[in-house]
């Protein structure tokens, strides 16, 4: 069990600078526990190799937000190893962990935009761990930042509301503004958390189609947190199923059984009658 930290960007012979090739995610026996007491993740093993597309399904309160916040350097590990590309973020200092979140896109529910600043002004916000603070304080942005910046827009289909208002673009629009902000970071990874929880169904599909083919044209290590069962199955070439912080599915999104629901949501998806949580909604939804 190594504790050794490395630069992020040493990962398994990679270079930070090579922005093409993704990192894997792995987790040995990892446990979360809250100042609190609560327990957010216990005893979680995962092996994630990089490219991967991977659905994360789960009751409320199931340990989703606190897996991808952990990952992400957000909420420390209590006990085990996590490591993300070459660094042990378990044994990670502040700035380290400050690096590490440099080469991660996190995408949320609720967009985190700043409404009043334009599409660009945004999309370049995912460029500032690669710009010097002289630069990012006077807004000098470089050109290759920009172009960085078309780029991602343009790939999420929206370079067409770059001088927009961000509060200005529906919740789709505004998604995509923030998956474009992900990819101007040159991330390795993707981190979602419910990504599509505040978006009618067809918008959420698009979004989610966005993040598959980040996923499969990029070649980036992509995780979504989801509600809805039926968007894991179709995007989700892989499911991890939480409970009570506990692993209790991992396999492929399109041959979990009812057996396998029943162990993620503690009863058969099938019988929707008194469904409570996801499950419920999730049948509203489809
Ligand atoms: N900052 C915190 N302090 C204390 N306990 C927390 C904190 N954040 C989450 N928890 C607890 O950790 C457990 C897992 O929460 P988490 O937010 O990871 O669940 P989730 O699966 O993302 O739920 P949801 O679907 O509602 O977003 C819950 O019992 C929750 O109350
Ligand atoms: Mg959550």
């Amino acid at each position: 069990m190594s504790t050794q930290v490395r630069r992020p960007g040493a990962a398994a012979g990679v270079g930070a600078e090579d922005a093409s090739t993704p990192w894997g995610i792995a987790l040995e026996g990892v446990t979360v526990r809250y100042p609190n007491g609560t327990v957010g993740l216990n005893n979680v093993s995962l092996d994630i190799p990089p490219g991967s597309m991977v659905a994360i399904v789960g009751l409320s309160g199931s340990g989703k937000s606190t897996l991808i916040r952990t990952i992400n350097g957000l909420v420390p590990v209590s006990s085990g190893v996590l490591r993300v590309g070459g660094a042990t973020v378990s044994a990670a200092r502040p700035g380290a962990l400050r690096a590490l979140r440099g080469e991660i896109g996190m995408v949320f529910q609720g967009f985190n935009l700043a409404g009043r600043a334009s599409v660009l002004q945004n999309v370049l916000v995912g460029r500032l761990a690669h710009t010097p603070l002289w630069r990012t304080l006077l807004g000098a942005y470089r050109p290759a930042d920009r172009e960085i910046a078309y780029e991602a827009l343009d790939s999420v289909g929206i370079l067409h509301k770059l001088y927009a208002r961000a509060s200005d673009l529906s919740g789709g629009q505004q998604q995509r503004v923030a998956i474009a902000r992900a990819l101007a970071q040159q991330p390795k990874i993707v981190l979602a958390d419910e990504p599509v929880a505040s978006l009618d169904p067809p918008t959420a599909h698009g979004v989610m189609r966005d993040l598959r083919r980040i996923n499969t044209e990029r070649d980036l290590t992509v995780l979504v947190n989801l509600h809805l069962l039926d968007l894991a199955r179709e995007y989700g070439v892989r499911m991890i199923g939480m409970r009570a912080g506990e692993v209790v599915y991992d396999g492929p999104a399109a041959t979990a059984t009812d057996r396998d629901f029943e162990r993620i949501y503690g009863r058969a998806i099938g019988a929707a009658d008194s469904l409570g949580g996801d499950a419920s909604r999730e049948r509203g939804v489809q």
